[in-house]
């Protein structure tokens, strides 16, 4: 039975006896369970296969929350919220005793936002607890940016699956940790760096994205990867050693002469970072259906999302 609807009502009903729903946001769709419930939220690392030493983001619909499970909120953080929320921005903020160590692996922060989808939005009016959702996919697996691509790999392990429509950012949120006055970046998405730097007027006291960044466990270097082996390149590479019959590629804006046209992937054949971002999740499960040998893969320009986009395919790549 596939598991996918469009009704809050039922949504509502199953996350208050602590089960699991998949909810549509602007960025990717979560897997979604009462935050404050340590059993439903078990659930999710169980169903994802997820290690316990990786924490999850909550989710609730109003800044005004924010004091319920964070302890103090210092002003850069109410100006990054007001800034971009509902919206695509993660805030890490110390954490009050209330929300389960189960959800922050054992740490005294907590990853906070308020999601920008209408669907969910109105869900978490309706709810008396905020949400924990990772993105729904199994486990360096690539996040899903439909209904659909929820059911294809955990119908099984979700009690409903809320459809909201494609999501219309399609690269997960931008996670920034706010100490005083200063912000770190700990992951690239769909808030960019020159965006939060024009919002702050300051630059990020550091940008860690390496997989052994300690700040963000979940930042492996090797995630959001499609069973088959993806290879970056670039204009020049020389790919005779390949062959090419076998290979898929996924380009920013132009396509290849060397590969079969209908296996290329062209992101945004305008050149748009945003349109580039729509895509990519979809397009890397597109390519892996091909059962091709290879995925080929360019990277975007180093600005703007391009550079969010570029952290998901070195990633995709790092087997
Ligand atoms: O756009 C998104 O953020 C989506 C949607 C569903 O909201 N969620 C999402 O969750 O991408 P997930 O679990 O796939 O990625 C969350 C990342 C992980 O890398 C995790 O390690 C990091 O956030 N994180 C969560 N809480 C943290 C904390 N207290 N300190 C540092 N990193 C944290
Ligand atoms: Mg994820």
């Amino acid at each position: 039975m596939i598991k996918i609807g469009t009704k809050i009502e039922k949504a509502v009903e199953i996350l208050n006896k602590g089960g699991l729903v998949a909810i549509p946001t602007e960025t990717v769709y979560g897997l979604a369970a009462n935050a404050l419930n340590k059993d439903a939220v078990a659930k999710i690392f169980a169903a994802k296969n997820r290690p316990s030493f990786d924490p999850l983001i909550i989710h609730v619909a109003q800044f005004s929350q924010f004091k319920d499970y964070c302890k103090r909120i210092p002003e850069l953080a109410e100006l990054l919220s007001k800034a971009f929320h509902p919206g695509p921005l993660t805030l890490i903020l110390e954490k009050k005793e209330l929300v389960p160590d189960l959800v922050t692996s054992g740490q005294n922060t907590v990853g906070i936002r308020i999601p920008g989808h209408s669907t969910t939005l109105e869900l978490l009016e309706r709810l008396k607890f905020p949400l924990a959702a990772p993105s729904a996919n199994p486990f360096g697996y690539i996040s899903p940016t439909t209904a659909q691509h929820v059911a294809d790999q955990l119908n099984h392990a979700v009690d409903y699956i809320l459809d909201g429509g494609p999501c219309s950012l399609g690269i997960e949120s931008t996670i920034v940790r706010v100490v005083n006055d200063e912000y770190e970046v700990l992951r690239l998405g769909g808030i960019s760096l020159e965006v939060l730097e024009k919002v702050t007027g300051k630059k990020p006291s550091s940008v860690l994205l390496s997989s052994d960044n300690p700040a963000a466990p979940g930042m492996l270097s090797a995630h959001y990867a499609p069973r088959t082996p993806v290879v970056l390149i670039d204009k020049n590479s020389d790919l005779s050693a390949y062959n090419l019959q076998e290979a898929a590629f996924i380009g920013f804006s132009a396509l290849r002469d060397d590969i079969p046209q209908e296996n290329q992937f062209i992101l945004s054949p305008k050149a748009d970072f945003n349109e580039a971002a729509v895509n990519l999740f979809a397009y890397l499960r597109n390519a892996e259906r091909l059962s091709v040998r290879w995925i080929f893969a360019e990277l975007l320009p180093e600005e703007s999302l391009g550079r969010a986009i570029n952290d998901r395919l070195k990633r995709a790549a790092a087997k």
